[in-house]
């Protein structure tokens, strides 16, 4: 039976499968093995159900030998991987896009909205009994509807942001290094701008790329002193896309009025990470696509991303499908 290493808990509708098709190795924790033990637990296998905290690079490849015929994330994201190094070696690499998207939208709505109207800060007034009567000046922040949204990269789940500002009368704006056909900017009623236009006319900016060399960065203290001072900035996609010290110091100074991030540099944030000490900075563990029936869903995919890679077939989704065209 083929031997698969499964880097985390994982919910059961993606452990079921494998369970049935291949000796399972389980990280039976919810913490990530360390990478000596990462080392370790992939030597001899031949699928590999990653998570975005392990690093699969050519050391871990190395470890876990040439019988080693796929390597599955449970994540959309893959920055963690070097899919060079799989690809040079013919592994294919899956990741589990699509079912995650309305998901994460959802939590980047939640945050944009959380961040403009101070929810936090309210909670935190009605809890520590600060609270002591109505107030007309009381934790006012910034409306939402009929505001502008800047969406920087628009894949799914940038798309999904648009469908969700409709119900807002938000206008909306877009930038991505690929345009929208016409047809689906108008079914979004998103306009595609320069970068710099949608970070001086938005009054919320919400990052939706992938991390890359281009992405690290790009909300760095110039970008960040192009937004509007009553601008929210979220970010659910790779914490290094932001320059957090330059956030840092424009939330301190006022140059933007909020932040909320599901992602940070590094996670886990520490708690003496200066940004936790702001008032208008939300920042949530990376549960963007954390619901029961979302990570139900990843785990059955990267579950059938293994499957596949073992049987020798083409991955459900896959991140490196020139894999296919080396081999034949
Ligand atoms: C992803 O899938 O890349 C998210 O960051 C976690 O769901």
């Amino acid at each position: 039976m083929a031997r698969v290493f499964v880097a985390r808990r994982i919910p059961e509708e993606g452990l079921a499968p494998l369970r049935v098709a291949a000796t399972v190795d389980l990280w039976d924790d919810d913490l990530p093995p360390s990478r000596a033990e990462l080392l370790a637990h992939a030597g001899g296998v031949d699928g590999l159900l990653s998570l975005l905290t392990d690093r699969v690079d050519d050391e871990l490849l190395d470890a876990a030998g040439a019988q080693l015929k796929v390597v599955a994330n449970l994540a959309v994201g893959f920055d963690n991987i070097d899919v060079p190094a799989c690809t040079r070696r013919g592994i294919p690499v899956g990741n589990t896009p699509g079912v995650l998207t309305e998901t994460t939208a959802d939590l980047a709505f939640i945050l944009m909205m959380a961040a403009a109207r101070r929810l936090k800060e309210a909670i935190d007034y009605v809890r520590e009994d600060r609270w002591q009567t109505w107030g007309p000046l009381l934790l006012l922040g910034v409306d939402v509807h009929g505001a502008t949204l800047g969406i920087v990269g628009f894949g799914r789940i940038g798309r999904e942001m648009a469908r969700r500002a409709a119900g807002f009368s938000m206008r909306v704006l877009y930038h991505d290094v690929q345009r929208a056909t016409p047809e689906d900017e108008a079914a979004l009623g998103a306009t595609f701008v320069p970068l710099e236009t949608l970070l001086a006319e938005s009054d919320f900016v919400t990052l939706h790329v992938n991390l890359t060399a281009e992405t690290r960065h790009l909300v760095d203290g110039r970008a960040l002193g192009r937004m509007k001072p009553t601008a929210v900035l979220v970010n659910t996609s790779r914490g290094p896309v932001v320059d957090q010290q330059a956030l840092f110091e424009a939330l301190r100074d006022g140059t933007i009025f909020a932040a909320g991030l599901d992602v940070t540099d590094p996670e886990p944030m520490p708690a003496d990470d200066p940004l936790l000490s702001l008032p208008n900075c939300i920042v949530v563990p990376h549960i963007a696509s954390a619901t029961h029936v979302t990570r139900g869903k990843m785990a059955r995919i990267a579950a059938e991303n293994i499957l596949a890679g073992l049987r020798g077939e083409r991955l459900r989704a896959c991140v490196n499908p020139e894999v296919y065209e080396r081999v034949g």
